[in-house]
């Protein structure tokens, strides 16, 4: 009896070892034939500060982006002044652990200091003193990462939603060339580096023809643009599968890669006109707007599940031309959806739950992977 009972156990045990040896356990293994997968990282991460957070760092992600410690405002707050200590431990952890690391971002309209673009009295600055000052920028930041940081979100968002160009200090001061010449600053600090146009709303119709455009233009220019980033700050409807298939197609006849930068999907309420990450966009605090504050209901689970599997669906499709999918944050702690578009909301966008745990959402895109 004894004897029969331990067999048993044994056989168990060697089912559930066979089981797991089957099933990948992480996204990085369940994906390494396709695409890196990654999330964005946080100070607290970056530091050590988090164990949580960088277990599943660690175990899950083969690649790292910064959430804020490269942005402008925080690695150059002022004229002359650099904040290399976080970005230099940033990138140390990176190689640790031997991921691809993503540099974010060079060129942007927000998280910007007001200096970039003003003189000691307060006017604007003039085109030849604002590109000397986005090149010396460029040349600091990325020169001295050179070969370490391994692709670069050059310029943010230049688009605005109906495909021309966003009338930026930068657009304005420099003229459309800016983004040109912030490629080629970056290109010229770091050749070997991969350099990624990134922006939102990629997928809406009007902002994608603005979008294919510009990448057509710029490879025309003989540009060094290699891929373009789909923020993927998504919902439950939006954007269309085929909207997203679409997307990721043209780019790719265009011969750039597509990389999906910032991905999470929101299941608060949301008026649909604010489906946009313009971070300036903030609304007032209303009780109705955060209805799953003591948990997220199990039927809504499912559906985030089901949504992200989609999705993956749609990346793997393409996984010629997609060759990284990076989540905006770790934990459902740690995204910015928990204060945008409202502030001190309860939120549920991303694969691990606040206590680390892998959602149902999890299990869906490690098995989109084997199908
Ligand atoms: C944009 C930026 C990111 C981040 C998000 C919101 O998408 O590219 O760096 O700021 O907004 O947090």
């Amino acid at each position: 009896m004894l004897n029969r009972s331990l067999i048993a156990v044994a056989a168990i045990a060697l089912a559930s070892l066979g089981a797991a040896a089957q099933a990948p356990t992480s996204l990085k293994d369940a994906y390494k034939n396709d695409f890196v997968v990654g999330a964005a990282i946080n100070t607290a991460q970056i530091t050590g500060q988090d164990s949580l957070g960088d277990a599943i760092i660690e175990s899950q992600f083969s690649t790292i982006s910064p959430e804020n410690a490269l942005k402008w405002e925080n690695v150059h707050p002022q004229p002359g002044v650099y904040a290399f200590e976080i970005p230099d431990k940033y990138v140390a952890f990176g190689e640790k652990h031997h991921m691809f690391i993503v540099g974010h971002c060079l060129v942007w309209h927000n998280q910007v200091p007001a200096w970039v673009f003003h003189d000691e009295k307060g006017n604007l600055v003039d085109r030849e003193t604002l590109l000397k000052r986005m090149h010396d920028h460029i040349q600091m930041v990325v020169g001295r990462y050179k070969g370490r940081i391994n692709s670069w979100d050059v310029v943010n968002e230049a688009l605005d939603e109906d495909g021309s160009l966003r009338h930026s200090l930068w657009f304005k001061i420099i003229g459309p060339d800016f983004i040109e010449k912030a490629f080629q600053y970056a290109h010229e600090a770091d050749p070997q580096a991969q350099l990624n146009y990134n922006d939102y709303s990629l997928e809406n119709e009007p902002k994608r023809k603005g979008l294919l455009a510009l990448v057509a233009r710029l490879k025309s220019e003989g540009i060094p643009i290699t891929s373009v980033g789909l923020q993927g700050h998504n919902s439950l409807v939006w954007p269309t599968l085929e909207d997203e298939d679409a997307t990721i197609a043209a780019l790719g006849k265009l011969g750039v890669k597509v990389v999906i930068t910032e991905l999470d999907i929101d299941v608060l309420p949301r008026d649909p006109s604010m489906f946009s990450a313009d971070v300036a966009l903030k609304l007032r605090q209303d009780p109705k707007m955060n209805p799953y504050a003591k948990g997220l209901p199990p039927s809504s689970q499912q559906e985030l599940a089901q949504r992200y599997a989609a999705l993956f669906g749609v990346y793997l499709k393409h996984r010629d031309t997609v060759s990284r999918v990076t989540f905006w944050g770790v934990t459902d702690a740690d995204s910015w959806l928990n204060n945008w578009p409202i502030v001190g909301r309860t939120s549920y966008p991303l694969l691990f739950d606040r206590a680390g745990q892998p959602k149902p959402a999890f299990q869906a895109v490690v098995q989109a992977a084997c199908k």
